[in-house]
This record gives C-alpha cells, sequence and structure tokens, in this order.
C-alpha cells in the first residue's frame, strides 16, 4: 500500500451514526476484529476483549442506559447537545461491538500511570485500528463514550461482563446511511464541525516548541466553543 492509499483510507473513516438495517456479513465482521487484534498494546499486553451484540433488544437496552445518562448530563448542562443528539444511533446500528479492557493487565507495564492510562490508551488504538479496517469495507462506524460509572455498571450486568474489565466505549458497525446522516437536524452541526483538523503548520513544532504557536486560555475557549462537537448550545 503507498502513502496515497493509506491516507484515502484515513480520510475515508469519519464518524458515522445513522445506519441502514442491512447486516454485516460475518466473515467481513470478523475481518475488521482480526484487524484491531493486530493493534500495538503498552508491554504488548492485549489487554481488549470485544462483546459482538446483534440482539434487537440487547441492543436497545445499551442504548436506552447511555441515553437516560446523557438526558441527566444535558438536563445540568444545556450546551451538551451533542450528546443527546447522537447517542440514539446506537440502537439503529447492526452490530454494536462493546470494547472490554482487562484491568488485571496493568500489571504488565513498567510504569504505573493514574487512571489506568496504559490500558486505556492501548483500548484505543484498538478501536482505531478497527474503525480504518470498517472503513476499508465500506463499513460506517463511530464512537461511543459511556460517561459515568453507572452506565458501565448496567451495561456489564446486562452483559455478563466481569468486575475485571473496563467497559467504556461501545462501537456501532453498519453500512452509513448517508442520506439520513446528510438530512438529519439533530447531526447537522455535530457534521459541520466534525470535518474541522487544525492545520499542519499549527501543530508541528521542529526542534523546540515554537511559543509563537501557543495558544492562549481565550484562544482554546474559542476553539471548544466553535470547533469541537461536544459543546454546542442549545438549538430551538
Ligand atoms: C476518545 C473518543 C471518544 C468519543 N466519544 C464519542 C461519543 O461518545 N459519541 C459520539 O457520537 N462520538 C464520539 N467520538 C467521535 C468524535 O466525536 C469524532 O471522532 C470527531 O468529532 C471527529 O469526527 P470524525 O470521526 O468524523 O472524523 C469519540 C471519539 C474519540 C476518539
Amino acid at each position: 500500500m503507498n502513502y496515497d492509499d493509506f491516507l484515502e483510507l484515513v480520510k475515508k473513516r469519519r464518524s458515522f451514526r445513522r445506519f441502514k438495517s442491512d447486516p454485516v456479513p460475518k466473515e467481513i465482521l470478523e475481518k475488521v476484529l482480526e484487524a484491531a487484534r493486530h493493534s500495538p498494546s503498552a508491554g504488548n499486553s492485549q489487554p481488549w476483549e470485544f462483546v459482538v451484540v446483534q440482539d434487537v433488544a440487547t441492543k436497545k437496552s445499551i442504548t436506552q442506559s447511555i441515553t437516560s445518562g446523557y438526558k441527566k448530563i444535558r438536563k445540568a448542562d444545556p450546551t451538551m447537545y451533542w450528546a443527546v443528539a447522537v447517542q440514539p444511533h446506537l440502537s439503529t446500528a447492526p452490530v454494536l461491538i462493546i470494547v472490554c479492557g482487562d484491568r488485571r493487565l496493568q500489571e504488565t507495564y513498567p510504569v504505573h500511570l493514574p487512571g489506568e492510562v496504559l490500558l486505556r490508551q492501548s483500548l484505543a488504538i484498538s478501536i482505531y485500528t478497527l474503525q480504518l479496517a470498517a472503513a476499508s469495507f465500506g463499513l460506517a462506524t463511530a464512537w461511543a463514550t459511556m460517561q459515568t460509572e453507572l452506565r458501565e455498571v448496567q451495561i456489564r450486568k446486562l452483559l455478563g461482563i466481569p468486575d475485571v474489565y473496563t467497559v467504556d466505549h461501545i462501537v456501532p458497525l453498519g453500512y452509513p446511511d448517508e442520506e439520513k446522516e446528510k438530512s438529519d437536524k439533530a447531526l447537522r452541526p455535530v457534521r459541520e464541525r466534525a470535518s474541522f483538523r487544525r492545520e499542519l503548520a499549527e501543530i508541528v513544532h521542529y526542534e523546540h516548541y515554537d511559543m509563537g504557536k501557543f495558544r492562549s486560555d481565550e484562544k482554546i475557549k474559542e476553539f471548544i466553543w466553535s470547533k469541537t462537537v461536544t459543546r454546542i448550545p442549545r438549538i430551538k
């Protein structure tokens, strides 16, 4: 594979949150998971395990559990527009992949950083590999984060996942419904902001940190409120 093909794949992977009902063939699903299996991990600990959920009722329960949590968050903070707007997509995806991380494997690491950092970094890489592999088949994915311990507990119970695992990421997988994605008003602000990327010249420093590129606190605030997809003021 040359660089152009690789970059094309990287750009092809975008978050999609509206899915067609067409099932994902098992052989393709397994190829996507196979790619994730080859991801790098801290100390080669491979802490990931994937629970694949296709049962409609189970997907609904998972979605309800997550959205009810987000509704509470949004009630307390109306700027969390994004959270509620995008989570209901989970139940429409033909496949939900619940990414679990075995906390016991933290003992592998030569250093212990707070917050299970190396474990979570390893899981994140496996998710990204999975997303790239899915994109290579024209499949859509998104990344859904469970925000509270409560959600994690509920989902662990629902799926019978032992306590030793972290359960904080879910990847919906399916064929993208591009029409719905484009026409869904709830997704518009997210879609518009998500395609934005900072310029290379802004983010790369050669030899030492270039203070000319350092962003003030005000600039960071402005960036968060105008460019990121999480904080979007309530839209009537
Ligand atoms: C660590 C992480 C957590 C994320 N959590 C969520 C989430 O809970 N819900 C969601 O819809 N998207 C989530 N996303 C997707 C981002 O919003 C998305 O990647 C970003 O807006 C850029 O858009 P793109 O994926 O289309 O390039 C998450 C992405 C990452 C890397």
